[in-house]
């Protein structure tokens, strides 16, 4: 199936936000993230339609053909540091989850701290980046719309096409990932914790379950026991304690 192509213009249609500055198109990039964080205004928005050095979290490659998929990132600033910053990639992650619920999809969820997942297999992922001024945040998104065969992908994964059985509109989905996005941004400062874990809540897949966390060459299995507000995820391990592991150093294995 040829996808059509992104469209800066129909792009724009789309984009029902006032705080866009430009939106930069390319056919081949090594990264939106590094191309934003080295030329990037705040309010920018970078695409392509393929990375030749694509950047996943903990120094991990994303795997990025031009095959149709979703290589965005936004540059945004905040004029103060936000409280709950720590929050801001899992908010991130619920704004893609609702929207992909408002292409049509069903059955999907979020791996803390951003995976997105259906049916345990990976959509998309977060990836938020900054130059050291953590006021000014390059959030990158992948997701997998139209991929077809990869080997070198190291775990399951899966394709928005491939599950809603038609192709969805790349264009009209960009617009409307900005402009939920920007809204949440804009607020994000008054976020109100419980409410946002409550919301959080409907989309997160390690409710409960059995995990094991891995940290550097370190396993610690429990029973996932929710966020603090900071973000971090709280592990009940089996002596009843709770440990806390930052989304920086760990990755997370289900076990059930
Ligand atoms: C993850 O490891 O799950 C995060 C993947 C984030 C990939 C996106 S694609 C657009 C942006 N540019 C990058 O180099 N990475 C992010």
């Amino acid at each position: 199936m040829q996808t059509k192509p992104l469209d800066i213009e129909l792009i724009k249609q789309h984009i029902e936000h006032q705080d866009i500055n430009n939106v930069w198109l390319f056919d081949s990039l090594d990264s939106t993230n590094a191309w934003l964080l080295k030329n990037g205004f705040c309010g920018d928005v970078c695409l392509a339609e393929q990375q030749t050095a694509g950047r996943g979290r903990r120094g991990r490659i994303w795997h990025s053909p031009q095959q149709g998929n979703l290589y965005l990132s936004l540059k945004y600033c905040f004029n103060e540091m936000p409280k709950h910053y720590g929050l801001l990639s899992l908010l991130v992650g619920v704004v893609i989850a609702k929207c992909l619920q408002k292409e049509g999809l069903q059955g999907h969820g979020l791996k803390w701290p951003n995976d997105i997942l259906w049916q345990g297999k990976k959509l998309g992922g977060v990836l938020l980046e900054s130059k050291g001024n953590l006021k000014e945040i390059v959030i990158g998104i992948g997701l997998n719309v139209a991929m077809q065969e990869q080997k070198e992908i190291d775990q399951p994964w899966i394709s928005l096409n491939q599950v809603l059985g038609c192709e969805v509109d790349r264009n009209r989905l960009v617009g409307r990932l900005l402009s939920a996005l920007l809204t949440r941004l804009q607020h994000f400062s008054e976020l109100n914790f419980d409410e946002f874990v409550q919301e959080w809540s409907t989309w997160n897949l390690l409710e409960n379950q059995l995990i094991t966390v891995l940290e550097n060459n370190r396993k610690v299995t429990g029973r996932f026991a929710g966020i603090d507000q900071q973000g971090l995820l709280k592990l009940c391990t089996d002596n009843g304690n709770i440990q806390k592991f930052s989304a920086a150093d760990v990755s997370i294995r289900a076990m059930n």
